[in-house]
């Protein structure tokens, strides 16, 4: 967005940018307890699961809930390139957990589980948090189990998060995956967001960029809300353009028309 455009409504940044830092994640009234929910279960050493459509904000509760966890005790290792096969996922994780990958599956395998023991001596809890989960082959998945056996299956050192699309709980009530879905102790679900938590999150991260009024209209924001089918993502791409088009068109505040035409694709989206 050029500047000129951003300085008609009195910004400084662009508000709808994917680029957040942790100081300046929204957390919507509907997601604290969800946060609260999850930072629970974790102190309770346990193995989540978090599904929810694309764009409703998963990946960001993740960071929320990085934020929440003191890092003298809690030892998170974001995965989330998860089309990788069985060796090279625990490469994958041995690499993030600043380990020295090792050849084979089994010997890679054997590092990621006596760091894990490590950490556990030393008082740590390690938590894997494995994004786009749905992505995981099931190569992967049928071995996961086994990474959360200790001590012949009797101590928790390690907590999953597996992170993905709703497709994920349906993969993991398969049969096959009884093993990795009966150690998952929480199932939590990030709904669609509503109405109110748009209208929440566009004043938000408009505040963050520095305006100081009410730059998108109250209509404006309900069409988007009906376009947008619950997704911060389309909602950030919509109200991107918009407020471009009417800053353009030298409007006062981001209208209903100017919504109206990006959504007819009048005007470019990106
Ligand atoms: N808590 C938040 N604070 C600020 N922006 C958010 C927040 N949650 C979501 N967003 C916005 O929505 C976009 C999609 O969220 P993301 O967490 O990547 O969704 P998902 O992981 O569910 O696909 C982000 O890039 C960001 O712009
Ligand atoms: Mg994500």
């Amino acid at each position: 967005m050029r500047t000129t455009d951003l300085s008609w409504f009195g910004l400084r940044v662009p508000p709808f940018s994917k680029e957040i830092d942790d100081d300046d994640l929204w957390l919507p009234t509907s997601k604290v307890d969800l946060v609260d929910d999850l930072a629970e279960a974790i102190e309770a050493r346990a193995t989540i699961l978090l599904t929810g459509e694309p764009g409703v904000g998963k990946t960001c509760v993740l960071r929320a809930l990085r934020r929440r966890l003191s890092p003298e005790t809690y030892r998170l290792t974001y995965c989330h390139n998860a089309t990788l096969g069985r060796r090279d996922f625990y490469r994958q994780l041995c690499v993030a957990l600043g380990l020295t990958p090792a050849a084979t599956a089994a010997a890679v395998f054997y590092a990621v589980s006596t760091h894990v023991e490590e950490l556990g001596r030393e008082r740590i809890h390690p938590v894997f948090l494995l994004d786009e989960g749905h992505l995981l082959h099931q190569d992967v998945l049928d071995h996961l189990h086994i990474l959360l056996n200790y001590q012949w299956d009797s101590r928790a050192l390690l907590s999953l998060v597996l992170v993905g699309l709703p497709e994920l709980e349906q993969q993991l009530e398969r049969r096959r995956n009884r093993s990795l879905y009966s150690r998952i102790h929480h199932r939590f679900t990030l709904d669609d967001v509503t109405g109110e938590d748009i209208t929440e999150y566009i004043a938000y991260r408009l505040q963050r960029a520095g305006a100081d009024k009410t730059v998108f209209a109250a209509d404006a924001i309900a069409l988007m809300h009906e376009h947008a089918t619950g997704a911060l993502r389309d909602i950030d791409r919509i109200a991107h353009a918009a407020m471009r088009d009417a800053a353009r068109r030298k409007r006062k505040s981001v209208d209903r028309e100017a919504v109206e035409r990006v959504l007819a694709g009048r005007i470019p989206i990106a």
